[in-house]
């Protein structure tokens, strides 16, 4: 399926995504390698991309640094390339990144009751939106390890919950824990596809899917074919760096430019399979 790769604002290039039964991969950078690296698979297979990073990446280069080296990225790209704040729990920050050129903040209270969630992403969104910085919020807590951010069980979101919070909060887009996990699975997940179904159908808020190492092709293909519009992907480009810098270390290599080149293309050939599955 063909998606336009004029730019566009974030929500409307999510929404476009959904209508068009194409899925937009974000995908988790730790440095300038994995970035350029998500940037020219983007280009190479045509299509917008979301570079995502932790608040953790964030505080280890420093927020206009980072900001900086992105948007710069951003800029240069032959594509649509959105920076993206991953699973942010500190309202300041999410604020700074706003300030700092990142086009969407995810707000994560979900381990918060509703309400404390509520009231806390209305603060961001407030702050957000009229800088033109789309809001990502999440319902029910999705489990796994992403970063600094732990969460030992799941919450399954509701769709009452899940409604609740989109209308008070006004975010641009959700993420309800569904069933996956970031992180490796164990098991095979149990997804609730058909919370997915009934939020797919919202006009104006697409919905996010988290923990998409490891999911099947069939899966990704299903819930896209519902209405998931972002598929976040981090855990693999990891294991693509550290996998590669392994090889490349047994062999005794002292070539720290040849080793960054090794994980380049790693980390390119991996989001391009997922660039590709995202928009079959
Ligand atoms: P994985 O690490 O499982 O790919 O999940 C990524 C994610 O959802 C980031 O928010």
């Amino acid at each position: 399926m063909s998606i336009s790769t004029k730019k566009k604002s974030y929500k409307e290039a999510l929404l476009e995504a959904r209508d068009s039964k194409i899925a937009l991969g974000a995908f988790n950078i730790f440095n300038f390698t994995s970035a350029k690296a998500v940037v020219n698979a983007a280009e190479e297979e045509n299509r917008p991309v979301i570079i995502q990073t932790s608040t953790k990446t964030v505080k280890q280069i420093g927020v206009k640094e980072l900001g900086s080296m992105l948007r710069f990225l951003a800029e240069q790209a032959k594509v649509p390339v959105y920076i993206h704040l991953d699973h942010c729990r500190d309202p300041e920050l999410a604020k700074q990144c706003v300030d700092a050129g990142w086009d969407s903040v995810m707000l994560d209270a979900s381990d918060e009751p509703l309400e404390e969630n509520i009231r806390i992403t209305k603060e961001v969104v407030a702050y957000a939106s009229p800088r033109g910085v789309a809001v990502e919020g999440e319902v029910g807590v999705i489990k796994g390890v992403e970063e600094d951010i732990v969460a030992e069980e799941e919450k399954p979101a509701t769709y009452e919950d899940t409604i609740r919070y989109i209308n008070e909060t006004g975010i641009d887009a959700i993420a309800p824990a569904i069933g996956t996990a970031h992180g490796f699975y164990k098991k095979k997940p149990s997804i609730n596809y058909e919370l997915v179904e009934k939020l797919g159908t919202l006009k104006d808020c697409p919905v996010v899917l988290h923990g998409g190492t490891g999911l099947s092709d069939e899966t990704f293909r299903r819930l896209i074919n519902l209405g998931v519009a972002k598929v976040n992907v981090s855990t693999a480009l990891k294991h693509a760096c550290i996998n590669t810098a392994k090889e490349f270390l047994e062999a005794s290599k002292l070539e720290p430019l040849e080793l960054d080149q090794r994980i380049e293309k790693a980390i390119k050939e991996t989001v391009q399979g997922y660039i590709r599955l995202f928009s079959n």
